[in-house]
């Protein structure tokens, strides 16, 4: 069976082109050009789309979510099951998530257990990046054996977290020669955890626990100092593809910048979160609703240029992609449930629904073209992260396509989203345009709001070490 995506306007990473799309097999047969004429002839037993007045883009990557995320006392609300019909519904048709070892664990052991818990339930296409937080001799070398085992080419440490998942300069460094020598892209939670938990300690013992000091305790200028040592031990160890997730400030995409201009092998992410959310209006807001916006990297004020910043270098390709790094927590049930200090709170936003529509406002603001959205919502994770089917409307590729509709509008709610979540930190945004119909591999999974995808129909995807990024 053939389906013919007919009259949009399809939107490449390159360019934008009145085109009509071809799909057999769940790969994109052919991509015609009306050219003033009526495009392509459907047969009789072909299905029709129509997307008159309507984008045509890939499918939405998001190469950073965190699915029923096991914190230690709690797990993050949406199962990989929920998760992805909510990343479905919002565009997005593969998400990253992370195998997590920790330290003295194994590394084939957690893959494994992963890979089993999301296997049954995704319903779009998924792939797992390996966290090492315990980086040792036995982990680097089995880190490396997945990139053959089992497609793995991320890998992810971290600088914050001394205790859990923290990584040291010289266990940073070691791990960044393994992706010297593989190429596999080494993923870094960039924050000085060590001089951070010094900061909540003091924050703590003279009584300021409010959320908002969630935030003051993470200052930008050290989320700026680990980007800039990440950089520098990247080149020590010969030019590892570094990958910074989460960046939120003006300071540290400074230092992404400087490193991008020396010749450092770097690319980083920004979510969501903090193209659009300031410290003032959410953590400010004290309990319970400021325990919602408790993530890391944090939200930062208001009044400073973070905002702006961000915006421009998404424009200017300083910051690659944009990820959402979805990990929710309900309010009453778990973000509140150890207490009300904002040390106590499990961190994470949730936010893999609405992704592509957040972005999009970039458009409509002007901040950025459509090519560009496209570029950081779909084409540049799929690159980066070695995903060679998937980020592109063109022939061979995965038919995973959103017919989205810019003259709609969007309004966010925790009543209507499909997310896990009892709130949104989004809550009432209304937003110009929204997805009308998602294609998975050739399946239309969503519909008009009407999901019809069946748990685990999602596909693990191998990925390749990709050849030299820069
Ligand atoms: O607050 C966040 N981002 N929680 C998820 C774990 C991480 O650091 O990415
Ligand atoms: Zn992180
Ligand atoms: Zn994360």
């Amino acid at each position: 069976m053939r389906t013919v995506i007919k009259n949009g306007h399809v939107i490449n990473a390159w360019q934008r082109s009145e085109a009509d799309v071809v799909v057999s097999d769940g790969r994109i047969e052919a991509v015609i050009e009306r050219k003033g004429g009526p495009g392509v002839l459907a047969g009789s037993s072909d299905v029709v789309i129509d997307a008159t007045d309507c984008l045509v883009i890939p499918g939405g990557v998001d190469a950073h979510v965190h699915m029923q995320l096991d914190t230690g006392t709690t797990v993050s609300s949406d199962t990989f099951f929920t998760g992805s019909v909510a990343a479905a519904c919002g565009g997005t048709t593969t998400i990253l998530d992370f195998a997590e070892q920790r330290a003295g664990g194994n590394v084939l052991a957690s893959f494994e257990r992963r890979y089993a818990e999301a296997e049954s339930q995704c319903v779009v296409d998924w792939g797992l990046h390996q966290v090492l937080g315990g980086v040792d001799a036995q982990s680097l070398v089995d880190a490396r054996s997945l990139i053959e085992r089992e497609g793995v080419s991320s890998i992810k440490l971290f600088m914050a977290y001394p205790g859990r998942l923290y990584s040291d300069d010289g266990q940073m460094l070691r791990a960044l020669q393994m992706c010297s020598e593989t190429g596999m892209m080494a993923m870094v939670h960039a924050e000085n955890g060590l001089a951070i938990d010094v900061l909540i300690e003091q924050a703590i013992a003279a009584g300021n626990t409010a959320p908002a000091f969630h935030a003051l305790t993470r200052p930008a200028i050290l989320e700026a100092e680990a980007v800039h040592r990440a950089a520098v031990l990247s080149r020590v160890a010969g030019g590892a593809p570094l990958y910074i997730v989460h960046v939120s400030s003006s300071d540290a995409l400074a230092e992404v910048r400087a490193a991008r201009r020396n010749g450092t092998n770097i690319f980083a992410e920004t979510c969501p979160q903090y193209l659009h959310l300031s410290l003032e209006k959410t953590l400010g807001k004290g309990w319970p609703e400021g325990a919602g916006y408790i993530c890391s990297t944090p939200l930062r004020p208001e009044h400073e240029t973070h905002h702006t910043d961000l915006w421009n270098g998404l424009r200017e390709d300083e910051l690659a992609v944009v990820s959402t790094d979805h990990c929710p927590f309900c309010l009453r049930e778990q973000k509140l449930m150890n207490g009300e200090s904002f040390d106590r709170v499990p961190n994470g936003i949730g936010g893999v629904e609405h992704r592509l529509d957040l972005i999009y406002q970039g458009v409509v603001s002007g901040e950025i073209s459509l090519e560009r959205w496209v570029e950081v919502c779909a084409t540049a994770p799929s690159r980066l992260f070695g995903l060679d089917t998937k980020g592109v409307i063109g022939v061979g590729f995965d038919a995973d396509i959103v017919v989205y509709d810019p003259a709609a509008s969007t309004t966010i709610s925790a009543a209507t989203h499909h997310m896990n979540l009892d709130y949104s930190a989004y809550e009432g945004f209304v937003l110009q345009g929204g997805v009308r119909t998602v294609m998975s591999r050739g399946d239309v999974i969503v519909d008009r709001g009407v999901v019809s995808a069946s748990a685990g129909r999602g596909k693990y995807m191998r990925r390749r070490v990709p050849a030299l990024l820069r």
